[in-house]
């Protein structure tokens, strides 16, 4: 099968581990923050071409729970750049038709930014081409903390599917494959619930460098994947 080809088989849920941009901007000798600009357009140039080549939800990890702890200088200068970035970028996500979702907890971010997220979800409510699903301040353990302190609030024993209900991706399919770059083979504390049947494609490309021409090699090996659940082929 030729890799720049598109295969038959598209994950329905692409999920995209970002990693690599500070290493991205230490091999050119420039400032951390410097990789991390080069990496938003990148997010910008693969999620529009998932989209464009038919799926229906991508899922993008762009800040952590434990990313909070890195230096205040970087964490503040990703902020600056999601303030600058996320207007144009999820002004163009709702031209495109595509429902903004966020999982994370943004109380923790700057008030503008927290505005700019919220009216982007808000008014993209009712967009149906696809869903883009924006980690921010996520962490997978987190998440299972509040679903658990959620049912114990409830008072009784749930379900799967009411576990399923109580995530942030309650209305959103686990994701069929989860491609991380940057060369770590770790999940980092991503969708740890969700990714029970997940396929994993581990890539040393640095985020930034990732392009289409890698995206659909990266589609083509996740078409070869033998995707068994348990189960036997039958
Ligand atoms: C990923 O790139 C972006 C975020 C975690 C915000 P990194 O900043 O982790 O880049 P490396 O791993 O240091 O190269
Ligand atoms: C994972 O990358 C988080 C994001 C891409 C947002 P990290 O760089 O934070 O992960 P570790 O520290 O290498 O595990
Ligand atoms: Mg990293």
């Amino acid at each position: 099968m030729r890799s720049d080809k598109l295969p038959e088989v598209l994950p329905g849920h692409i999920a995209f581990i970002m990693d690599g941009n500070g290493r991205w901007a230490k091999k050119r000798l420039l400032p951390r923050k410097a990789g991390h600009r080069e990496g938003v357009k990148t997010m910008r140039k693969i999620v529009n071409a998932c989209f464009d080549i038919g799926m229906r939800y991508v899922t993008v990890f762009a800040f952590s729970t434990e990313n909070k702890n890195r230096p205040e200088d970087e964490v503040n200068s990703l902020f600056a750049l999601m303030q600058e970035y996320f207007t144009e970028f999820l002004g163009e996500m709702l031209d495109n038709g595509i429902r903004i979702t966020v999982m994370g907890d943004i109380s923790y971010f700057p008030e503008s930014l927290r505005n700019i997220i919220s009216e982007a979800v808000a008014s993209s409510k009712e967009c149906t081409r696809g869903t883009l699903n924006i980690a921010l301040n996520y962490g997978a353990r987190d998440e299972m903390l509040r679903a658990v302190n959620a049912a114990v609030d409830g008072g009784k024993h749930i379900t799967a599917d009411e576990l399923s209900s109580l995530l942030y991706t309650s209305d959103i399919p686990d994701p069929d494959l989860i491609v991380r770059t940057g060369g770590e083979s770790r999940l980092s504390n991503f969708m740890l619930y969700q990714c029970a049947y997940s396929e994993l494609i581990f890539t040393k490309i640095l985020w930034p460098d990732l392009d289409i021409k890698k995206l659909y090699e990266i589609l083509n090996e996740y078409a070869m994947r033998d995707r068994r659940f348990g189960k036997i082929k039958s």
